[in-house]
């Protein structure tokens, strides 16, 4: 069986993958809280999309991805960025590094309390990944990479959230995903 970062790499090699595309809407609603200078990182940051307009936005950003393939386009797009292939899993950051992190369509829930520590405090968390709502319009995607309903706002509820919402988007892609959306913010 292939490893994760085979297929990962596979699906960069491909058409469907490897095109760029805008930041996400999410981190435009985000930006009024982002701090003028600081340390970014994305966790999963695939061909570094939302890390470049990070960087655009006078941050340091560290971005770590399992695939190779995809890190080289990142680093193409965006030479500036910090990149680190590597398992997300396996990784670890000292306390209290990182002014904001970012976790877009990548689900792994042993993560969060991670992303607690190594956030500063008052330091911002960006999540957003599809829920399962989108076994309606794609069943065969695995329970795993789904979140239940509202499971985002009831797991940081004791953060400041500063912004949620579960709905569809069709945002960067020709097919509705149904998404949750949240910016929460790490008590000080
Ligand atoms: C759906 S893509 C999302 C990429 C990016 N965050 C975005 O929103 O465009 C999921 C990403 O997770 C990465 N990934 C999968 N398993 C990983 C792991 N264990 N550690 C780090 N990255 C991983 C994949 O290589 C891929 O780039």
């Amino acid at each position: 069986m292939k490893s994760d970062a085979a297929r990962w790499n596979d699906r960069y090699q491909t058409q469907k993958y490897n095109n760029n595309h805008p930041p996400r809407e999410l981190l435009r609603t985000a930006s009024p809280f982002f701090p003028q200078a600081g340390l970014v990182l994305d966790a999963a940051c695939g061909i570094g999309s939302n890390a470049s307009f990070l960087l655009s936005q006078g941050l340091n950003v560290i971005g770590v991805d399992i695939s190779l393939v995809a890190l080289q386009q990142a680093k193409k797009q965006s030479p500036s960025l910090n990149l680190i292939c590597g398992d997300m899993n396996a990784i670890r950051f000292t306390k209290n590094s990182f002014n904001i992190i970012l976790n877009f369509f990548y689900l792994q829930r042993s993560l969060w309390g991670s992303f607690y520590d190594w956030l500063k405090p008052a330091g911002l968390l960006i999540i957003e990944t599809f829920t399962q709502e989108m076994k309606q319009v794609k069943p065969e995607i695995p329970e795993d990479f789904l979140l239940f309903p509202q499971e985002l706002s009831q797991a940081f509820s004791t953060w400041e959230i500063l912004y949620y919402q579960e709905g569809w988007s069709t945002e960067n892609s020709n097919h509705p995903r149904y998404v949750a959306s949240l910016i929460a913010r790490k008590p000080a």
